[in-house]
């Protein structure tokens, strides 16, 4: 089936991930239009009238992000693009990191032009070394050649990057906690407001985007905002790089156009279940999303159609399980997730992700002792979805508790039969 590939356009060509590659592919041509012939005002119009919403998980119109950030007086301002990409099942920014650097480094220079600013920083998880060594080179270039550095194009405009190596933890891909870390603390949370766009990286104002959102801006700027609305639904336009693993014949990256259907993803792009096995549940944004099953298999994957499904679309991680999967192992699967990677400052998300992965552990090994042990979960995930200091500790127990609500029947039959009705040990992969 063909892709409608825009951000993935490049990849596959020859040398993509070099300059010459870049500017054979039209590279640096949105840089060169936006600093001699557009204002920083019209090219955060133009973001804004995309209707181009953040790829990074939270969908926050990136348009608006800029407008605030471009309004606050104070500065330096910072860009920094967040390359974190911890979220299970997600692994689309690395391909673009790895194999189009250039475009990335292009759509931070254009979110530099629009809010003011003249540094960048791209916050990089540890575990992506060829990532970093690709933007590494990739910056080198581009500044011994003046696409970066001073007097861009030959104006006024400055713009450097710096490329930051995380240290593999999945809090720093939430923004404020990426601060932290960049300004060289452990790194943890803040308290909203302030936002990062007003108070950000060493209390500047600054701009916060993920991978796939800056690399979309290119195009914008290229293309305009009518080609760029060709492309998705009215209320999520453009197109969606879906990171598609798990029990499906082809797991990979393919870009469509959003609102493209869980069913057209899975069943036309990826080939279908493995072995001709039927589907059991999805994941579509990632761990922190709320599971849908076959019934959901017709819903599209845009921001608004996951919401109203009761999950999300995140960052566009699709996590297929078929019908061996055991839903007590899978839940404790990304239980154990989230237990590892609270950063342990609050109560309710420390012991909440701790005993959820406790109880899920007891159910499945067939040591709990009655099903109110199943009644436990739901209650501590309420308590860390209402009291959690940050989003990790919020979204933590969705999965789990969105797996008991559709498959109670085979948690039940691990407690009061001591055994388990699919009786294959949960190994998902991408989880
Ligand atoms: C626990 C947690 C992890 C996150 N990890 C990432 C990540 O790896 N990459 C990313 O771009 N956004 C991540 N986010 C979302 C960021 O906080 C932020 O919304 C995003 O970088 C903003 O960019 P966008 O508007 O372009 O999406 C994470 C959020 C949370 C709560
Ligand atoms: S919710 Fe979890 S990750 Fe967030 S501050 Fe509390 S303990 Fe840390």
């Amino acid at each position: 089936m063909p892709q409608t590939r825009v951000l993935l356009k490049n990849i596959g060509t020859p040398d993509s991930e070099t300059l010459d590659g870049y500017l054979k592919n039209g590279g640096y041509q949105a840089l060169k239009k936006a600093v001699s012939d557009l204002t920083p005002e019209e090219i955060v119009d133009s973001v804004k009238r995309s209707g181009l919403r953040g790829r990074g998980g939270a969908g926050f119109p990136a348009g608006m992000k800029w407008q605030f950030c471009a309004s606050d007086q104070a500065c330096p301002k910072y860009v920094i693009c967040n390359a974190d990409e911890g979220e299970p099942g997600t692994f689309k920014d690395r391909i673009l990191l790895e194999e189009d650097p250039h475009a990335v480094l292009e759509g931070m220079a254009l979110a530099g032009y629009a809010i003011g600013a003249n540094q960048g920083y791209v916050y990089i998880r540890g575990e992506y070394y060829k990532g970093a060594l690709s933007l590494e080179k990739a910056v080198t270039e581009a500044n011994q050649h003046h696409y970066l550095g001073q007097k861009i194009y030959g104006t006024d405009f400055d713009f450097n990057i710096q490329v930051f190596r995380g240290a593999g933890a999945y809090i720093c891909g939430e923004e404020t906690a990426l601060l932290d870390s960049l300004e060289g603390k452990a790194g943890r949370s803040r308290i909203k407001p302030p936002y990062p766009v007003n108070q950000g990286l060493w209390g500047k104002p600054t701009c916060v985007n993920n991978v796939e959102t800056l690399t979309n801006i290119p195009w914008v700027v290229n293309k305009g905002v009518d080609w760029y609305r060709k492309f998705g639904t009215e209320e999520s336009p453009g197109t969606k790089i879906y990171s598609l693993s798990g029990h499906v014949n082809h797991p990979g990256n393919y870009e469509l156009p959003m609102g493209a259907t869980l069913r057209e993803l899975i069943y036309e792009y990826g080939g279908g279940i493995r072995q001709g096995r039927r589907l059991k549940a999805v994941m579509p944004g990632g761990a922190s999303s709320a599971c849908l099953t076959e019934k959901s298999l017709d819903v599209k994957m845009d921001f608004h159609s996951l919401a109203a499904a009761g999950s999300m679309l995140g960052s566009g991680a699709v996590i297929v399980m078929d019908e061996n999967t055991c839903m007590v192992g899978a839940a404790h699967n990304v239980a154990a997730f989230f237990e590892h990677e609270s950063c342990g400052r609050c109560t309710p998300c420390r012991e909440g992700t701790h005993w959820i992965k406790r109880i899920l552990e007891r159910v499945k090994n067939f040591e709990a002792k009655s099903v109110a042990e199943i009644d436990l979960i739901a209650d501590l995930g309420q308590n860390m979805r209402l009291g959690a200091f940050c989003p990790l500790g919020m979204g933590a127990p969705s999965a789990a508790l969105s797996i008991i609500q559709h498959f109670r029947d085979e948690f039940e039959t691990h407690v009061k039969e001591k055994r388990c009705p699919v009786n294959i040990p949960a190994v998902v992969p991408g989880l």
